[in-house]
């Protein structure tokens, strides 16, 4: 089996990249996700007074989601490394009167500013599929350090696991690979449910969709075991 695409650039480039376009990609990228980020809270079953972390929040189109879904007592917190993507997500978190629920922290994942079992869950979408396998390695024990006992991870991300032959896949890494500077967006199909497993998730649902008809994408969720 051919093995999947990896980034060929450093994860600071990357974030670079997303702090470039962070206006392109809250306008027309962000909201193809809105289904599939929606459903993944839903199956997140996130309560009122929960803890939250958005790894990798962007734009803040899932944080305002999650603002509307909590109380006064709860803790929201997003983190990006792109400045230009903390300054929209702050926009879109005025805008929608949540700025008293969301905290933006400008940090990397793989080294989070936050105190161990501060938070009861994790949401990471479109993003654990920018790092090449050693960092996602680091980002999920940054998770797990983070979590709380009992707490849960929710996963979006594009998929590799049984779509490796699958059309769309093959052309995206095949653009990936070949397309000079294209490994700079670092999106690429990954297997995120093995790789959650051999960091020690317990993965309690798995679901695959599909983003415009075209484009697979799988939702987990799971916790630390
Ligand atoms: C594809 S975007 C996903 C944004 C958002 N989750 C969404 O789905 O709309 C990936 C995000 O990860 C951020 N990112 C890249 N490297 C990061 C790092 N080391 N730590 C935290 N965030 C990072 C990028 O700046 C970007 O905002």
């Amino acid at each position: 089996m051919k093995s999947p695409s990896r980034p060929s650039v450093p994860n600071e480039d990357i974030a670079a990249t997303y702090d470039r376009l962070a206006t392109l990609y809250d306008w027309f990228v962000a909201p193809l996700g809105t289904k599939t980020r929606q459903r993944a809270l839903e199956l997140l079953s996130i309560g009122s007074d929960e803890r939250i972390l958005e790894i990798g929040c962007g734009p803040g189109h899932a944080l305002v989601s999650i603002a509307r879904l909590l109380d006064g007592t709860s803790r929201l917190i997003g983190l990006d490394a792109a400045p230009g993507m903390i300054d929209r997500a702050n926009d879109r978190a005025v805008r929608s009167a949540a700025s008293d629920r969301i905290e933006l922290v400008l940090g990397d994942a793989r080294s989070l500013p936050i105190a161990d079992g501060a938070v009861d869950v994790v949401f990471v979408e479109d993003t654990l599929e920018l790092f090449s396998q050693e960092e996602i390695h680091t980002v999920l024990e940054e998770c797990d350090r983070v979590l709380d006992t009992g707490g849960r991870i929710g996963v979006v991300t594009m998929e590799r696991e049984g779509a490796e032959d699958d059309p769309f896949v093959r052309t995206y890494e095949w653009i990936f690979d070949h397309v000079p500077g294209y490994d700079r967006v670092g999106c690429r199909p990954i297997y995120a449910r093995r790789t959650l497993e051999a960091e020690g998730f317990e993965i309690d649902r798995r679901e695959r969709h599909r983003r415009g008809y075209l484009w697979p994408v799988e939702i987990l969720i799971g916790h630390p075991s």
